[in-house]
């Protein structure tokens, strides 16, 4: 095992990421949910490194701010340095820009900022298996089935490491090589300093390769060892919108492989759409369609029909969510059924057994156990208590165009349909309100509240026969 106090992670972001055609740096692209960069982010502090360092170049800025605002959210606690890169020649003027900061340590596990599938235990294989040796670099090889775009791995006659070459130098006998340069490397830190000041530009481009390092390392007589990857997927580098598809395919059928081994029914796990890190428990049946993202956590024995979309959600037990319904920030206790096509908006609270049915909207309210909102209603910024019954089409009206105000209507209140209440207003339980009311004032508890004009019935004055 590396000392930690030793081990630095190196993350190179500085590229320009020409090849995705977008404005958004390369690191910053989503995969599942979180940038690519978050990833390995993520991977990289699973190995409990003393620094984490990321290279940035390209968009520096909006890459430090992106990546500070999210460490929080990615769960990155490591401590994480940032080091510019102003000359952007090549991953290894990336490394050199971090050279004070490698200096501090004796192990550098360098990383590419654009492969999002690393796995952290792979990771921690490596680094073991350097500490183990008497190796000056290590480096993560992988054999695919479509080597194109990769630098290769050059082998001697008995098997040993010799060089790396880049796709764009190869020759077509090169080119056939399937083993390629995932891109993760170890390294004593001081081989990789006097390697780097050795370099010479290479390529249509004149840059700077990392890659060369190894065969320079090499030939300062300290070996060089391929750490053959077991799993090729997990160096799919992204550098175009198609390798960002294919990643994000790779990792949602991850994560479907991991809710299914939990107990999880998933319909068609590969019409499903949910981020790592959202927990689902057994037997809930989750139908096409779904995206079920952030932080949420769902219960067991839930049934989740078609393109419901749920985001930084708590779901309880025995939930029932019909069609199309949209949950936002919100908590759904057991037993309570939504849809089809119900929306909660942030700050909803449904307690046990609550229903909150078609095209119904809820947003920053309680709606208390028992409770049903069945139909066609707008319910915001109110407190509901238990057992109450909302009539079709009511709706509280809690913007005055300047502040929102409270609703209050207590246990057991029976509201007509098509009601609308006129916030701050308080409805005391077990009052009841016809139908069609307007209602701006208090009703206490146990009486009739209604606000709506008598009929009037005019003889002879509706539709004219045969007219
Ligand atoms: C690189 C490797 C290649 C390997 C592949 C794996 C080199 C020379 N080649 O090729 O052998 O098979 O990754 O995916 O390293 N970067 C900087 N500053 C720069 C240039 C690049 O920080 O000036 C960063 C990029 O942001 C990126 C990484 O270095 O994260 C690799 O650069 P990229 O252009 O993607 O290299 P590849 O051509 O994919
Ligand atoms: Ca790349």
């Amino acid at each position: 095992m590396v000392a930690k106090k030793n081990l630095c992670v190196l993350i190179l972001a500085a590229g320009k990421g020409t090849r995705m055609k977008s404005p958004l740096p390369k690191p910053l692209h989503i995969v599942c949910g979180i940038p690519i960069l978050a990833h390995i982010l993520k991977a990289a502090q699973d190995l409990g490194p003393a620094a984490i360092g990321i290279v940035v170049g390209h968009e520096a800025d909006t890459v430090v701010n992106t990546v500070q605002a999210g460490l929080h959210d990615w769960g990155i606690t490591a401590p994480v340095v940032f080091v510019r890169q102003t000359d952007l020649s090549g991953s290894a003027s990336a490394v050199k820009a971090a050279l004070p900061l490698l200096q501090k340590f004796e192990t550098v596990l360098v990383l590419n900022g654009d492969t999002p599938l690393l796995k952290s235990q792979t990771l921690a294989e490596m680094a073991n298996v350097f500490e183990g040796s008497e190796a000056g670099a290590l480096v993560l090889g992988v054999t695919v089935p479509d080597p194109a775009g990769y630098g290769r791995i050059i082998r001697a006659a008995d098997g040993a490491f010799e060089n790396i070459v880049e796709d764009a130098d190869a020759d077509e006998d090169t080119k056939k090589i399937a083993e390629i340069n995932s891109g993760m490397y170890v390294f004593s830190s001081k081989s990789l300093q006097t390697a780097l000041t050795q370099l010479v530009p290479q390529g249509p481009k004149h840059e700077f390769y990392l890659t060369d390092t190894l065969a320079l390392i090499k030939q300062m007589n300290q070996p060089v060892l391929v750490f053959a990857g077991r799993d090729y997927e997990q160096a799919l580098g992204i550098n175009s919108k198609a390798q960002l598809a294919e990643a994000e395919q790779i990792m949602r059928d991850r994560v479907a492989n991991a809710l299914m081994d939990e107990g999880v029914t998933l319909v068609r796990p590969k019409e499903v759409f949910i981020d790592p890190g959202v927990k689902i428990g057994a037997d809930t049946v989750i139908c096409p369609g779904c995206y079920i993202s952030g932080k949420t956590v769902i219960g067991k024995n839930c049934y989740i029909e078609g393109n419901c979309y749920i985001k930084d959600s708590v779901i309880g037990d025995h939930v029932a969510l019909k069609m199309g319904t949209y949950i936002e920030e919100s908590e759904v206790a057991d037993e309570c059924q939504l849809g089809p096509y119900a929306h909660l908006r942030p700050k909803s609270v449904l307690k046990k057994g609550a229903k909150v049915g078609n095209f119904s909207e809820i947003k920053k309210s309680v709606i208390g156990e028992g409770s049903k909102v069945n139909h066609l209603s707008y319910i915001g910024d109110t407190q509901m208590g238990a057992g109450v019954n909302v009539g079709a089409g009511t709706i509280t009206c809690n913007y005055d165009g300047k502040n929102k105000h409270q609703t209050v209507i207590e246990d057991h209140v029976f509201v007509g349909s098509n009601v609308n209440f006129v916030a701050p207003v308080t409805v005391h339980e077990y009052a009841k309100i016809g139908a069609g009311s307007t209602i701006t004032k208090e009703v206490p508890a146990e009486s009739l509240g209604i606000a709506r004009s008598r009929q009037v019935v005019l003889e002879k004055k509706g539709v004219k026969k045969n007219d």
